[in-house]
């Protein structure tokens, strides 16, 4: 299976440095993507179409959407629709992502929703799932993993071609705190994610990637992108950087 290496930017960027990040990204991977490794980048919307055309002609390189409402069209004032981003370039969609699940206040039901209008709108779709810090501690890993997960595939065929559908892992309290999960903690909740894809969709389970995320650096990619059932990464703060988002897609390979 392919690792998928993604970079979510965030709210980083206005449309120049955007591009200049891509173009620089582009620079320093240019005839060093080892086969077996793709790159992806969330860029904020505004920059979307900058950074896809910088994309366009280099194999195995994408651009997804972060957010989108879950509407063909319509009066959803501020709203962007999954056909606006493929219009825009994006071959990829962002759900669940905890600061939509926290700080927005998107819910399970929502997440699932978008999730299934995203595939059937003809995007991939990346869903984020991950425990708080409070429900690690109290035990509720597995029981988080499988609420988010049944939610978030509710509506999802069941004959999904699995290369159009991963699932980032995401510890809260890794996120953006410097804080990395150890081995374990990733080996023990990627394994917990795989079964429950397996539960959901049987044989196509096995084939549907899972990226880990969560304070991913380039002196850390290395041994968490080696663990078992990791086929991947998500990265906030260390993609920003040309260099070092660079340095994490070569990581290991
Ligand atoms: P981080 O963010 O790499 O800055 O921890 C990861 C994410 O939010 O996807």
């Amino acid at each position: 299976m392919n690792k998928l290496m993604a970079a979510n930017w965030k709210m980083y960027k206005i449309y120049e440095e955007a591009k200049d990040t891509a173009e620089a990204l582009v620079k320093l991977l240019d005839g060093k993507l080892p086969d077996g490794r793709e790159v992806l980048v969330f860029p904020p919307f505004t920059a979307l179409r900058g950074v896809s055309k910088k994309f366009k002609d280099e194999k195995g390189f994408w651009t997804g959407g972060q957010d989108f409402w879950p509407e063909k069209e319509g009066a959803f004032t501020g709203e962007i629709s999954p056909g606006m981003l493929r219009d825009a370039g994006a071959a990829f969609a962002l759900t669940g992502h905890s600061e939509r699940r926290h700080v927005i206040g998107e819910s399970d039901e929502l997440v699932g929703r978008k999730t299934a209008f995203a595939l059937a709108s003809g995007l991939s779709v990346v869903l984020c799932v991950g425990e708080k810090i409070e429900e690690r501690r109290s035990g509720a890993l597995e029981a988080v993993l499988e609420r988010q997960l049944r939610a978030g595939l509710a509506d999802v065929p069941r004959e999904i071609d699995p290369a159009r559908l991963a699932v980032a892992y995401e510890p809260v309290w890794a996120i953006g705190t410097g804080e990395v999960a150890g081995p374990k903690e990733i080996l023990g909740a990627h394994a917990c994610v795989r079964r429950i894809l397996l539960d959901i969709f049987e044989n196509i389970g096995n084939d549907i990637k899972i990226l880990y995320g969560g304070s991913v650096k380039p002196d850390n990619c290395a041994e968490i992108i080696a663990l078992d059932n990791v086929d991947g990464v998500l990265v906030g703060g260390a993609s920003l950087a040309a260099e070092s988002f660079a340095r994490i897609v070569l990581a290991g390979a």
